[in-house]
């Protein structure tokens, strides 16, 4: 039946962690894939999290029962509490359909195939030029089309608002737009919150649907509340919209795949009513792919979101990673205007979360690799948590070294 299937790729970033550690030089860096890593350029284990793994194994109720189609829902009702705040109308007003999902590339999954399945008027996804990587194969995948709206201004490092806007003020109505919350991947370009209120604004006079992944909630500025400040502002101006939310990255729970999608109904009489019949097709489609979504994750970011103790001390450890992150941009910044490196390097520290765009070109980048070991993604993106007190000086040397060339 398979003849005639064709070689794929492989997939560029696991491509790059394969080679990273297949590179046995003893000087190697991994900016590559974004995953936070300690001083040491170790992955780190959240204080929190392990104190709510001990909690989770030793519950003399704990087991390895299935959960119900929609998850967990200590943590699906958390998770909309997280991300739409604890006095949202939304979820006073029982408009919020929440299902767990694997984590975020689950959430956007089950996000499109609800899309591509229910969505009568629009069957186009507009994402960020440049976007998550995965976010082309998740909607393509099951028959949306994507559309691009400029977002990365090359000469500034910044964001290309003129762009973007002139963009979205000429998407067809209806189109689902989709919309980084915060810490931009790949970019680490944000708008701020007046550019913002001018993108709903817009989005609401064109009758464009907001999809948001929120991937770095607490994790971008150390404050769960300000990283989900433009959901809010949506939910607030009463739009319909849907949210994949990862808890990969500020829980540190990478590879047990917990997270979240909401779906957000417009204010009206008839809300509740329709959040129930979305939810029925949501189960229906999480019950074909994935029957139910696994339990362990799910029990430890529940654990900590319902527990106000632990879930002050998590929001000591987001601040351990965002102030570490923040760091190292300040050193690697202070390093380049000290070696006096060609070009401007404000970018690095405008720039928010995992990720910066350096401006490298993928010649610079293949360079670097093979010069230095110094391991990022071809279009110039590198995770700010591969950086740390020891390899800062020798990176700032290297990109030196190669812009110079
Ligand atoms: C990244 O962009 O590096 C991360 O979100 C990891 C991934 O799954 O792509």
């Amino acid at each position: 039946a398979f003849e005639s299937i064709q070689m794929a790729p492989t997939d560029p970033l696991f491509g790059l962690m394969a080679a990273f550690r297949a590179d046995s030089s003893d000087k190697k860096v991994d900016l590559g894939i974004g995953a936070y890593r300690d001083d040491n350029a170790k992955p780190w284990i959240l204080p929190v999290v392990k104190k709510a793994d001990e909690i989770v194994r030793n519950d003399p109720a704990n087991n390895n029962e299935y959960l119900p189609i929609a998850g967990l829902a200590s943590l699906t009702s958390a998770a909309a509490k997280l991300v739409l705040g604890g006095d949202s109308s939304a979820l006073k007003e029982k408009r919020v359909a929440s299902f767990q999902t694997i984590s975020g590339t689950g959430a956007c999954h089950l996000g499109a195939l609800f899309f591509a399945k229910f969505n009568q008027r629009s069957k186009t996804i507009y994402v960020s030029n440049p976007t998550w990587a995965n976010h082309h194969q998740i909607f393509q995948n099951v028959g949306l089309s994507i559309a691009q709206y400029p977002y990365f201004a090359r000469e500034s490092c910044g964001l290309d608002w003129d762009g973007m806007t002139s963009s979205l003020r000429n998407a067809e109505p209806n189109s689902i737009i989709l919309l980084h919350a915060c810490a931009h991947n790949p970019t680490g370009v944000d708008p701020t919150q007046d550019q913002w209120k001018e993108i709903a604004a817009i989005m609401k006079e064109r009758s464009l649907f907001p999809f948001f992944d929120v991937a770095y909630q607490g994790f971008a500025s150390g404050d769960l509340a300000k990283d989900a400040w433009a959901i809010q502002y949506f939910v607030e101006q009463g739009f319909e919209l849907c949210i994949a939310e990862s808890f990969a990255k500020n829980f540190g729970l990478y590879g047990q795949r917990a997270g979240c999608f909401h779906y957000v109904a417009a204010p009206s009489p008839a809300a509740e009513d329709l959040t129930k019949r979305v939810a029925s097709q949501l189960a229906i489609l999480t019950r074909s792919e994935i029957s139910n979504p696994p339990i362990y994750g799910a029990k430890i970011a529940a654990t900590v979101l319902n527990d106000p103790a632990l879930f002050e001390e998590w929001k000591q450890d987001l601040g351990v990673m965002s102030g570490r992150i923040i760091a190292m941009r300040k050193a690697l910044y202070e390093k380049l205007v000290e070696l006096k490196t060609p070009g401007t390097w404000d970018h690095i520290t405008s720039q928010i979360g995992m990720f910066s765009f350096t401006g490298l070109s993928e010649t610079q980048v293949l360079k670097i690799r093979e010069e230095f070991h110094i391991y990022m993604t071809k279009n110039g993106r590198i995770s700010m948590a591969g950086l740390n007190t020891k390899n800062v000086d020798y990176v700032a040397h290297a990109f030196d070294k190669i812009v110079r060339e």
